[in-house]
């Protein structure tokens, strides 16, 4: 085929005009990371409509949604048979999805669901492989506002499940609303470079999570070398909180929360938000904190140094200030330092302890903190 010089030229067009649209599709639900709650770290399979209503409460009462936090998810275990049509309905613990996410968007939250391309979910239930846009139809008509697509049982190969995650993506699009896409796949195939591509607004890059010091730092500390993947639209997901799970220390929660932060990392608190204590909800809702994981520019956190067990972590803000995590992996404390050289900085600069809620007035030089065991400190850092 001979193209012209102006039928190149409207293709070129036509081809930047559909990136755009995509890339916006993308921003629309995600331009920001996403936050809010999920039955999965607390719950299981024990999962029930009653709970998660009462969840929706507590993310309202306890402040958590003035906080930023907005869509309520259901994790695997809700699904029950499909009828003689195909489509898909819940178990006997959920009576009414479609009830349910009205009360939950009478609070003004948002309802998240969770399904698989394989043929079950990781927990066994009924998943979307032959059924992708039956189920997409389903979830909408109920009033889902996202989706957590998680490969669990699917069989094939790098290219099948990419094929399998845009099939999804594609059924989710023709529904007309606007579903926020979550790609469950725990990091394989190097999910970050194609996850975009199908649509995706976030993709797991790691393992499951657990309650414990070694397995969150594994996938939070991880994420180093991922963030040229990310942007408005579409985010690296190192797994969701266990804030106030019990398993790990304060200054350990501490860690978590200050290093998803510097890694905008999608926030889903993982915790029992109707009995969490007055530290938890401290550590969750640090509004100081939670403004560098959304903040606008949306560039992922790297690691600037590493000595022994101690690092040093920095994020560029859309104001040009820089968020810095100050980490101590080990076993006492010690005073962990970055000089404002490092950070880009000229002359004095001006810090803020995010923590602490604290300036710390001008500094010039080296800025040094102790940094308890396992624990973080953030600074805000800004020209003077
Ligand atoms: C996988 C996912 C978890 C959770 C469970 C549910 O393990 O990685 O986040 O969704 O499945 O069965």
């Amino acid at each position: 085929m001979k193209l012209t010089c102006s039928a190149l030229l409207r293709n070129l067009c036509l081809v930047g005009m559909i990136a755009a649209c995509l890339m916006a599709r993308g921003e629309d639900v995600a331009s920001t990371p996403g936050m809010g709650w999920s039955s999965w770290n607390y719950y299981t399979c024990k999962v029930n409509d009653s709970m998660v209503r009462a969840q929706a409460d507590a993310l309202v009462s306890s402040g958590m949604k003035a906080a930023g936090y907005q869509y309520v998810n259901v994790d695997d275990c809700w699904q029950g048979e499909r009828d003689a049509s195909g489509m898909l309905h819940p178990n006997s613990k959920f009576p009414d999805m479609k009830a349910l996410a009205e009360y939950i968007h009478s609070k003004g939250l948002k309802f998240g669901i969770y399904s698989s391309p394989g043929p079950k979910t990781c927990a066994g239930f009924a998943g979307s492989l032959g059924h992708e846009e039956q189920d997409a139809a389903t979830f909408a008509q109920w009033g889902i506002d996202w989706l957590k697509y998680d490969l669990c049982t699917f069989k094939g190969n790098a290219e099948e499940e990419i094929a399998a995650y845009q099939k999804m993506h594609d059924a989710l699009d023709k529904t007309g609303r606007k579903i926020l896409f979550a790609i469950c796949q725990y990091g394989k195939d190097r999910v970050w470079t194609w996850g975009a591509r199908v649509g995706g607004n976030q993709w797991r890059t790691s393992r499951d999570i657990t309650d414990s010091y070694e397995r969150m730092s594994q996938n939070g500390f991880g994420q180093d070398g991922l963030e040229k993947f990310v942007g408005p639209g579409h985010w690296n997901d190192p797994d969701m909180l266990e804030v106030g799970n019990g398993g790990m220390s304060p200054d350990e929660y501490i860690t978590h929360m200050s290093l998803w932060c510097l890694l905008s990392a999608p926030l889903l608190a993982g915790n029992d938000l109707t009995t969490m204590s007055k530290e938890t909800l401290e550590i969750l809702t640090n509004r100081e904190l939670i403004a560098i994981d959304q903040d606008p520019l949306g560039v992922q956190g790297h690691r600037l140094s590493q000595e022994g067990p101690l690092e040093v972590w920095i994020k560029p803000l859309a104001d040009k200030s820089v968020a810095v995590g100050l980490f101590n992996r080990g076993e006492s404390m010690m005073p962990v330092s970055v000089s404002s050289a490092a950070l880009g900085f000229t002359g004095t600069v001006r810090v803020r302890d995010l923590w602490q809620h604290k300036d710390l007035g001008a500094m010039n030089g080296s800025l040094a903190r102790d940094v308890p065991s396992h624990g973080a400190v953030v600074l805000r850092v800004q020209s003077n």
